[in-house]
């Protein structure tokens, strides 16, 4: 009887609530008519049209200037500026070239480099020899590394009126990744047009450059998605290279024989870098920017749901997670506690005090965070909309119309985010909800999305923009236009709470996003196919730039099964965003709501995540100065193993943890083929070797989780550091925590561990030269009980940087894979049990014997 009136009740929820998107029909009726209208002039961007575009012609002289190396062709110019040794930014001329929101850093040092001229092929190499760029007849160009080997192969690119195509040679070996948010596997080169049955056919994928909202769509093989960036990395058996496109255009790409990139219009400028996958990263953050550090507590669990209709309902949320004993870091408050979906309110009857309930959630360690979306509700009873009018804040139609679409609120204004005003009044809306203590921001439908009948779900393309003062339209903003909306909301922050680090995570966003924003994969269905895409998609935004991102755990739509969720969940726990989000018409997903023993093994997979922190804020240190992300491929190890190559079925966080998630159901063992080295299970410490496929099991507790030999992971618990020793006889491990008040630009320190086995022979030593020299004696003998042939010796030594305070009160050392036999904490016996040691201090060197178990 229960179980049927609650049905009852969710079929009665869910018609009001279909009702309420049936209410937006008419509006999206005439507004997608009106859009069809303003942009009747404007021809869609056609796929790589047969019609072949103009070419730059012949190559006539070139020449070193100020600016880079100048190629001077009979119709065109091409110019190669240096900005190191093994990055080169490459524009062709004439153009316009794009206004800079995705750069960074501009105040590159430029490099003169050596040009040659044999016959009609030109080389231009830079200083150091690490990149050479022969540049032919017609604008054909080939990149070479410094062993001379041919990385890529360019043809002369094509003007096609406004449209840019430019293609380059693909090996049949090679693989490409990138172009931010997809729903494909990894390997780009491996998708394939959908048919219209949603089978794929043998046709290439044709990527679309588009932010686009892809609710009610989004399941494997959706294509455009909300967050796109025209980057992508090709590997190949002669080694690595990452191509990024600085022109926000609508584009499509295509990957077959060859790889085309065709720009509806902009510039044809784009920046070539070659080496090792992290060197890639390193320089294209470089460019683009790098990730401010999150506040710590960012790191831990989220929970949100579109529903949370009152702070009564969040009260009992957050009880129930500490009744429960669950972690939790965050509840995320959705457009249904705003007053009528305007931006910037929340309303009064919902949160009666709203200060004070904030200052209850910080009590009980809970951050507020709050949905904001960009549209301005179009009415004369909205205060913003009364201001952006004083202001002329808004996109208009080139007739200087306002340009109003159907969203949330109803008819809808969007603030033009490219004016620098616009950003300034923007910046200051946030200061009050600041003031109470909201602790961060969550930015939804902001590629700009509009509801629509028909057509695409954003503003006309001929919607006007500001451009910093030079003037464009939306078909060159549309895709940055998340990213200043972001941007604006990173200065309020700042400015507004300069102590405190900004949290704020976005839907949409274009190359760069990752200086002001983290980033959730948006609507995803809730099906075991979704499970496995976001495990790829997550992998391809960090290749991407975008180191922080994470899913709708269980999935937006629909109602998981206990399985589902539980395995979902079990994966987010190794994504840097840890969060649940669900449809307001499905069931509240809470842990509890699954009952035993999914409540329990969730627990466990939020407090391991908890436990883990060290090593994940570490992480968050390392994406801040290299730009690396976090979550990696697992070709990211060993480039040279192809047989990594395709793996998107598991991922890396950090170097030290490979993670495979289960996301068939009934799946309770799976395959994993290993990097090379040694690995152990986390579960067991059982030893495996790598460059083989391994079966592991699965049972509903655990998913295979692997450490890599040679690591030390730093993991917490109450207040005591445990260092997770992972030795490995082919080198010394090493291990580092990162650790500041979590929050806030104050002092910082970094503790550098090393593990030395005797089996090592170790004698060179970067981190620790002085330390070692002590270590290089034999410890066993010093000790004087002469049980050196019975066991290995190991010795750890630590290093610590920084004038932040040690703020652990104990140490625990775990060894793994050996039983501890004895140890030494600075020359003085400490007792072993449990394989571990406890003390109570920093110590500069612990030595152990040990067998291997
Ligand atoms: C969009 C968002 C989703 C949110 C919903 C209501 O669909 O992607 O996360 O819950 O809007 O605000």
């Amino acid at each position: 009887m229960k179980i049927f009136l609650k049905k009852l009740y969710l079929k009665w929820k869910f018609f009001w609530v279909n009702l309420i998107y049936l209410t937006y029909t008419p509006q999206a009726i005439l507004y997608s008519y009106k859009r069809d209208r303003a942009d009747r002039n404007i021809s869609p961007l056609q796929p790589h049209s047969s019609e072949t575009g103009d070419t730059p012609g012949k190559l006539l002289r070139a020449a070193n200037t100020e600016t880079g190396t100048i190629f001077y062709f009979e119709k065109a110019e091409l110019e190669l500026t240096f900005l190191t040794d093994d990055f080169v930014r490459i524009t062709w001329k004439p153009t316009i070239l794009p206004y800079p929101y995705g750069i960074e850093r501009h105040d590159w040092e430029i490099l003169e480099p050596i040009l040659n001229q044999v016959e009609n092929t030109w080389t231009v190499t830079s200083p150091n020899a690490t990149l050479t760029i022969q540049v032919q007849d017609e604008g054909h160009l080939k990149f070479f590394d410094h062993q001379h080997q041919l990385i890529r192969e360019e043809y002369p690119p094509e003007k096609l009126n406004e449209q840019w195509i430019h293609r380059a040679n693909l090996r049949p070996e090679e693989h490409i990744y990138g172009l931010g948010e997809r729903s494909f596997p990894l390997n780009l080169r491996l998708a394939k047009e959908i048919n219209e049955k949603g089978e794929p056919t043998a046709e290439p994928k044709k990527f679309r450059m588009w932010n686009f909202d892809a609710a009610g769509q989004y399941s494997p093989g959706s294509d455009p998605m909300y967050l796109c960036i025209p980057l992508y990395l090709g590997l190949h058996e002669q080694g690595s290279y990452l191509i990024f496109y600085e022109n926000p255009h609508e584009a499509i790409f295509q990957f077959s024989d060859t790889a085309t990139a065709n720009f509806s219009g902009g510039a044809l400028r784009y920046y070539f870098t070659l080496g090792s996958l992290p060197k890639l990263i390193e320089n294209y953050t470089e460019l683009t920017g790098h990730s401010p550090l999150p506040p710590c507590w960012a790191l831990g669990y989220h929970h949100s749901r579109w529903g949370f209709g009152t702070e009564t309902q969040v009260r009992e949320t957050y009880r129930n997670f500490e009744k429960n004993d669950l972690p939790l870091s965050a509840i995320h408050l959705d457009i249904d506690v705003m007053v009528d979906y305007q931006a910037f309110t929340i309303d009064p009857k919902r949160f009666p005090d709203l200060k004070r309930f904030i200052q209850e959630l910080e009590v009980h360690g809970v951050k507020f965070i709050s949905i904001l979306n960009p549209g301005i509700k179009y009415t004369r009873h909205n205060q913003m909309f009364l201001q952006g009018q004083i202001l002329h804040a808004f996109c208009k139609y080139p007739n200087g119309e306002l340009v109003v679409a159907p969203v949330w609120p109803g008819w809808t204004v969007f603030p033009d985010f490219t004016h620098p005003m616009v950003r300034r009044w923007w910046t200051r809306q946030y200061l009050y909800l600041l003031e109470v203590g909201v602790g961060g921001f969550w930015h939804d439908m902001n590629e700009p999305a509009a509801f629509i009948a028909w057509g695409d779900r954003s503003l006309p393309k001929v919607t006007r923009h500001f451009v910093e003062g030079r003037g464009g339209d939306h078909r060159e903003i549309h895709n940055v236009y998340g990213m200043l909306q972001s941007s604006a909301a990173f200065e309020s922050l700042c400015q507004s709470r300069p102590h405190h680090r900004p949290f704020i995570v976005s839907r949409a966003g274009w190359a760069g996003l990752q200086r002001y924003a983290w980033v959730w994969t948006g609507d995803i269905e809730s099906s075991w196919a979704a499970l496995r895409q976001t495990i790829s998609t997550v992998i391809g935004l960090g290749l991407s730039g975008i180191p922080y991102s994470g899913s709708d755990t269980g999935g937006f739509q629909g109602n998981p099964s206990a399985e589902l969720y539980l395995r979902w969940f079990q994966m987010s726990t190794f994504m840097m965003f840890y969060r649940t989000h669900s449809s307001n018409n499905v069931e509240h997903r809470t842990p509890w709501i699954y009952g035993e023993p999914t409540l329990s093994i969730l627990r466990e997979f939020l407090k391991l995540r908890y436990r883990l922190i060290p090593y994940i804020y570490t992480l968050t240190w390392e994406t801040h100065q290299q730009g690396y992300p976090p979550v990696r491929p697992i070709f990211w190890l060993d480039p040279t193993d192809s047989n990594l190559w395709d793996i998107d079925d598991a991922f890396l966080l950090g170097n030290a943890l490979m993670i495979c998630p289960i996301y068939e159901p009934g799946m309770r063992s799976r395959n994993v083929y290993l990097p090379e080295g040694e690995w152990y299970h986390f579960w067991d410490d059982q030893k495996l070797t790598g460059s083989q496929t391994v079966e592991f099991d699965a049972p509903l507790e655990q998913i295979p989780l692997l450490i890599k030999a040679g690591s030390i992971i730093p993991m917490e618990e109450e207040k005591t550091l445990i260092l997770h020793l992972y030795p490995t006889r082919e080198r010394n491990a090493q291990g580092l925590l990162y650790s500041d008040a979590g929050d806030g630009y104050e002092t910082s320190r970094i503790d550098q561990f090393q593990l030395q086995p005797s089996f090592t022979s170790a004698t060179t030593n970067q981190l620790l030269p002085n330390l070692l020299a002590a270590t290089e004696s034999d410890p066993i003998d010093s000790s004087g009980d002469g049980m050196k042939e019975n066991g290995n010796s190991m010795t750890l030594t630590w290093e610590q940087q920084g004038d932040y305070a040690f703020s652990y009160q104990q140490i625990q050392l775990q060894l793994h894979g050996f039983n501890l036999q004895k140890a030494w904490i600075d020359e003085v016996e400490v007792s072993c049990e449990n394989n571990s040691i406890i003390c109570d201090r920093r110590f500069q060197q612990a030595r152990f014997i040990a067998l291997i178990s």
